[in-house]
């Protein structure tokens, strides 16, 4: 993909749906009694993965036109023993959640996923499903993919979880639904807790205190029509753009600003960034509005402790408004960004240095001194979603035209993100 340099980027856009509100939807929805009607889901890859999965756990999905989704839920006891490897693409929300839900089933099943889901780390997973009775083997001691699991009977465990991870998380909710006894589950800090609300509107018992959450098992869970607000992830990269871009005012409708996930919105807000919110509302639990962003002068700052899980999976991208900044963005406490789809950490450094950007990799973040032009350049996306559409925020503000390789990664979570970029040149 070829990214030239943009003046201005102005207009009124809407972005797919949620990524992990949309795995969610399918996977609560396949195990609620009842029909579950889905809009605004992302048919991104990810989130395909896992209806493919879930057919091959014999529920029945229909994949309708304008991002409907309806799924056949059977109930929680009603998944079938899938015949054939579950095949889990590039996403780690769906490798995770898979395992804790087929931890407690009366059947065996496998999992296995792409490249880099077999380079990435699940016993952070395995390990307290296997203190709930678990039995899960696989590569490097049942770290990696492909894993097998043989369905037993699981009681609840209290668990203090050493990352802040949803993923974890929602993995032992998920199994939690199915043991004997509840199950305690403390963080270290607030990871975003969108399966606690859907599971809760829903039906489950999931009570949640500050940084505990207590789930009691439940006999039924019933399906009620879920809205996917738009993903403030993807929102991201045009809020950035929109910041960074002289001349520029982005709206972006009905994104989802569940405040687990605002971290990218007070980050770029403490950057200088003039950046407003509109039209708030509730669906199912979650709150959605719309964002406006204008061009700003931005700072450098500090992004560290409780506020990095709140916004992970934007880092890219801010470290892409930090090189424009002025001043010094220091990030820390984000050694999670290695094992994410890349070495986020390796491959952001590796990409803007090329760019002529002053940024450093650390041990758990990293450090840019910001204010250099960024040099038009051949990005290489590492087939990373997020690398690949942040490198493209680069180009647009780089002096010359930028290439981007492997840029269908973005298909992943956002098709169509080029055209949507394209639509608002002025
Ligand atoms: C996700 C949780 C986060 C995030 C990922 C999606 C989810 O991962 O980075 O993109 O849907 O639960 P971790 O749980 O590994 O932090």
């Amino acid at each position: 993909m070829i990214i030239r340099p943009a003046n201005a980027l102005k207009g009124e856009i809407t972005i797919p749906g949620d990524k992990s509100i949309s795995h969610r939807a399918v996977m609560f929805g396949a195990i609620a009694d009842g029909i579950t009607e889905i809009d605004g889901f992302l048919t991104g890859e990810d989130c395909l993965s896992t209806i493919d999965c879930f057919r091959k756990l014999g529920i029945q999905i229909e994949v309708l036109p304008n991002n409907k989704v309806r799924v056949h839920g059977k109930g929680p006891h009603g998944l079938q023993a899938p015949a054939d490897t579950l095949y889990t693409g590039n996403s780690g929300t769906t490798t995770r959640l898979m395992l804790g839900l087929l931890a407690g089933q009366s059947f065996g099943s496998s999992l296995d996923g792409d490249a880099s889901i077999r380079k990435r780390p699940m016993q952070r997973v395995i390990g307290p499903l296997q203190r709930m009775g678990a039995k899960i083997t696989g590569r490097d001691g049942g770290n990696l993919c492909p894993l097998t699991i043989q369905g037993q009977p699981l009681h609840g465990i209290e668990y203090k979880l050493p990352v802040a991870s949803a993923q974890v998380k929602s993995a032992l909710l998920l199994a939690s639904l199915y043991a004997e006894g509840d199950t305690l589950l403390i963080e270290p800090a607030k990871s975003r807790d969108h399966s606690e609300l859907m599971l809760n509107y829903l039906g489950a018992k999931i009570r949640v205190d500050n940084l505990n959450i207590r789930s009691t098992p439940i006999s039924e869970l019933s399906a009620r029509p879920i809205v996917v607000p738009g993903d403030i992830s993807s929102a991201a990269y045009f809020m950035v753009a929109g910041l960074m871009l002289p001349h520029s005012e982005i709206t972006i409708k009905n994104v989802g600003i569940n405040s687990t996930r605002t971290g990218v919105i007070d980050v770029l807000k403490a950057m200088g960034g003039q950046i407003e919110i509109a039209n708030y509302r509730r669906v199912n639990n979650e709150p959605m509005a719309d964002i406006t962003v204008k061009s700003s002068s931005l700072t450098g700052t500090t992004i560290e402790g409780s506020m990095i899980p709140r916004l992970i999976d934007e880092i890219p991208v801010i470290a892409v408004a930090a090189s424009v900044a002025a001043g010094t963005t220091i990030v820390k406490d984000a050694g999670e960004l290695k094992v994410k789809e890349s070495d986020r950490i390796q491959t952001v450094v590796t990409e803007l240095d090329k760019a002529g950007v002053d940024i450093r990799g650390t041990e758990d973040g990293m450090i840019i001194n910001g204010g250099r032009p960024i040099r038009g350049t051949h990005f290489e996306s590492y087939h990373d979603h997020r690398i690949a559409m942040a490198m493209a925020v680069a180009g647009l503000a780089a002096d010359s035209e930028s290439h981007i390789h492997n840029a269908g990664a973005v298909d992943i979570s956002f098709p169509g993100y080029f055209e949507t970029l394209k639509s608002l040149r002025r």
